[in-house]
Formats: C-alpha cells, sequence, structure tokens
C-alpha cells in the first residue's frame, strides 16, 4: 500500500487564508494592524528566500511587514539597539531574527533581547519554560505546522506514542512539549539514540527533525504510522545539481507509512505559523481575545 501524502503546501494555504480572515476583523474592529519585522543579518542564499517568502506572505495576509537586513559583520551592540528599537515600537507586534547568525554575535544574547511578547519564535527563554512548565505560550513555528499536519491525519492525537528524532531548541523539544500538550505519549531520540530503528518502531507517529540525510529507513516505521519529515538536506545528486532530501528515506517509507509529508513538506506550515503567532501576539500586546486561529 502506497502512503496518502501530507500536502503542507494546501494545508498551509488554508492556515493563511484564515489568518487573513482574522487580520481584517481585527483591523476593522480595533483599528490595528498586526506587525511583523524580520531581522537578517548577512547574505545567506537560504536565508534570503525564507525571508522573502515571509516578507510576501505577511502582506498578502493583510499585516504590515519590516524587513532589517544588516551586513554580515555587524556589531553585537548594533543588533540590540535595532532589537531595543524594535521592541519599543508599537507597529511591531512580532520579532524573528532569522538563524543561523554569524558566529561573531552570540546567539543566546540576541535572543534574550527580544521582548517575550513579541518573541514570535517562541525561542526567549520565557517562552520555552511557559511551553515546559504548560502554560500559555507563544510557540515556535515549525513545531507548531507539524501538530497542525499530524492533526490533518487524526483528529486527536491522544494516547498515541509519538517518537520526535532530534532536540534542537527551533524544533525537536517544543514539538516535545506540544505533542505532551495534546496527550500523546512522546519518546525522545536524537542522534545518539541507541536501538532508534526498534524505539520507532513502536511509533504511530515519526517525527525526524535530526538533520541527517535519509537516516530514518522505511524498515523502521510501523506500517500505516504518520511520518512527519522536518530534514531538508542538500546531497550532491548523480547529474551535478543538488538533490533536496529529508531525514526520512522517503521512497522506502512511502510503502509502509500510512501518511508521509513529502520533502520539504513543513516549511510552507512554518510561515504560516509565523502568521498565526503575529497575529496572536497583535491580539494579546493589545489586550484583545485570543484570536479564532
Ligand atoms: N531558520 C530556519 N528556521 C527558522 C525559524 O523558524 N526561525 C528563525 N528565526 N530562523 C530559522
Amino acid at each position: 500500500m502506497t502512503a496518502r501524502i501530507i500536502d503542507g503546501k494546501i494545508i498551509a494555504a488554508e492556515l493563511r487564508a484564515r489568518v487573513a480572515g482574522e487580520v481584517a476583523r481585527v483591523v476593522r474592529e480595533h483599528g490595528i494592524t498586526p506587525g511583523l519585522a524580520v531581522v537578517l543579518v548577512g547574505s545567506d542564499p537560504a536565508s534570503e528566500i525564507y525571508v522573502r517568502s515571509k516578507h510576501k506572505q505577511t502582506q498578502a495576509a493583510g499585516m504590515a511587514s519590516f524587513e532589517h537586513v544588516l551586513p554580515v559583520d555587524v556589531a553585537q551592540d548594533d543588533l540590540l539597539a535595532l532589537i531595543a528599537r524594535l521592541n519599543r515600537d508599537p507597529v511591531v507586534h512580532g520579532i524573528l531574527v532569522q538563524l543561523p547568525l554569524p558566529k561573531s554575535v552570540d546567539t543566546e544574547t540576541i535572543i534574550n533581547a527580544i521582548d517575550p511578547a513579541k518573541d514570535v519564535d517562541g525561542l526567549h527563554p520565557n517562552n520555552a519554560g511557559r511551553l515546559a512548565g504548560g502554560f500559555a505560550a507563544l510557540s515556535p513555528c515549525t513545531p507548531l505546522g507539524c501538530i497542525i499536519l499530524s492533526k490533518s491525519v487524526h483528529a486527536s492525537l491522544q494516547g498515541m506514542n509519538a517518537i520526535v528524532i532530534g532536540r534542537s531548541n527551533l524544533v525537536g523539544r517544543p514539538l516535545v512539549q506540544l505533542l505532551l500538550n495534546e496527550n500523546a505519549t512522546v519518546t525522545i531520540a536524537h542522534s545518539r539514540s541507541r536501538e532508534l530503528a526498534q524505539l520507532c518502531a513502536r511509533a504511530d507517529l515519526v517525527y525526524a527533525a535530526v538533520g541527517k540525510p535519509e537516516m530514518v529507513r522505511g524498515d523502521w516505521i510501523k506500517p500505516g504510522a504518520t511520518v512527519i519529515d522536518v530534514g531538508i538536506n542538500r546531497l550532491p545528486g548523480a547529474d551535478g545539481k543538488t538533490r533536496l532530501v529529508g531525514d526520512v528515506a522517503f521512497q522506502e517509507a512511502l510503502n509502509v507509512a500510512g501518511a508521509i509529508t513529502p520533502v520539504p513538506g513543513v516549511g510552507q506550515m512554518t510561515v504560516a505559523c509565523l502568521l498565526v503567532n503575529t497575529l496572536r501576539a497583535a491580539c494579546a500586546i493589545h489586550g484583545l481575545p485570543k484570536p479564532g486561529v
């Protein structure tokens, strides 16, 4: 049997349309236009593509988009001064500093400087801690997207066996917390875990976010499981071009899984969830009720 393909593009487009509807309502009823500031340091080509996509989609949702591009050799104090200005700016409700940052700046110092109320990446320790404590928090966008994709297959994740492979602050760790909030049973695995194949074989939900090309093999997967592959790895192809592969051996998994994301399958969801977080941050900052998305 061939797995059903989980179409992140369509699900993200539906989510963006719902965000746009709620943004229009907030503008109409309260005169507030949610605003997102994205800070890009340097000119990493992949980061530039993400930032451009965020800019376009933010505007398409009816929100204000502010882009700040700084040179790769920016002084840390100048970056901190920009963040302080954005923290104070009343038209900015969300601040995202594109990662990875150059080695000359300390990522932790930069993230800690963002006002937690505007931390739409959910990376500030206040938000990460609140999420881990089970309190309301702005949560990282890729894990939020993973949950929505999972719920497009299963109305409820309650009691399901989930495995999260990868423990990054951006994906693995927050995803574990969100799955716990959904009452899933969660195994946390990573590149050093022993007997990963056996751990994986028990999982109804497999989340691969470890950054190792095609590490998860088809015969690791329980027949009928749902597989969400967050990995985007560039490998040299036979024809000299680069080949995009996930953390899951897609062709193998396709014949075993019940549902699976293609590669890249989650990126559009990340951006759509960023719009959700910006709308939620704007409503919270202005004391409005939580929006309907
Ligand atoms: N780089 C890759 N993904 C992300 C993300 O979700 N947020 C930020 N800030 N940087 C990223």
